[in-house]
């Protein structure tokens, strides 16, 4: 059984993963309609791969015995000023998903709940992953200025190894 501390903090992460799902989805439906449909389609994917995210967590917690709360999402913002600061949101958005796993990690330590802290070892992977790949599309976007966009909304999806 999951003990009350490590079960919330997995339901914190269900609501995490699932509001970055949404921002990401929030952001791929502005670029689709700003015609960047490159960048639209990198960003459906990362949306259905955080998805992906909150229901291992689900998962998780019911194979544990614990129980999930599925919450009422906040809406993310619907405009977004241009690619690039988007991408900063992504990478400062990545951040802060990072600290929020190493918590995870952190009160299965303190509750010496070993399965968890093995089982979210996958997720801490992931962030790494996760903050290089928003880190790297950022540089490029740096790189390519307004110039370079189409080249990059063009090739951007052959950057998914
Ligand atoms: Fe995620
Ligand atoms: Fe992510």
């Amino acid at each position: 059984m999951l003990t009350k501390k490590v079960e919330d903090l997995c339901n914190r992460q269900i609501e995490r993963e699932g509001y970055s799902s949404n921002l990401y989805l929030a952001m791929a439906a502005w670029a689709e309609s700003s015609g960047m449909a490159g960048i639209a389609a990198w960003l459906y994917k990362q949306s259905d791969e955080e998805r992906v995210h909150m229901l291992r967590f689900i998962g998780y917690v019911n194979e544990r015995g614990g129980s999930v709360t599925v919450p009422a999402f906040r809406q993310p913002p619907e405009k977004y000023n241009g690619v690039l600061e988007m991408f900063r949101e992504v990478l400062k958005h990545e951040q802060f998903i990072t600290g929020s796993i190493n918590e995870v990690l952190a009160g299965a330590i303190a509750e010496n709940d070993y399965a968890t802290t093995n089982w979210i070892q996958w997720f801490v992977k992931e962030q790494l992953e996760e903050e290089s790949s928003a880190q790297l599309i950022l540089d490029k976007l740096e790189l390519a200025g307004a110039a370079g966009l189409y080249f990059l909304d063009r090739d951007i999806m052959a950057l998914r190894g």
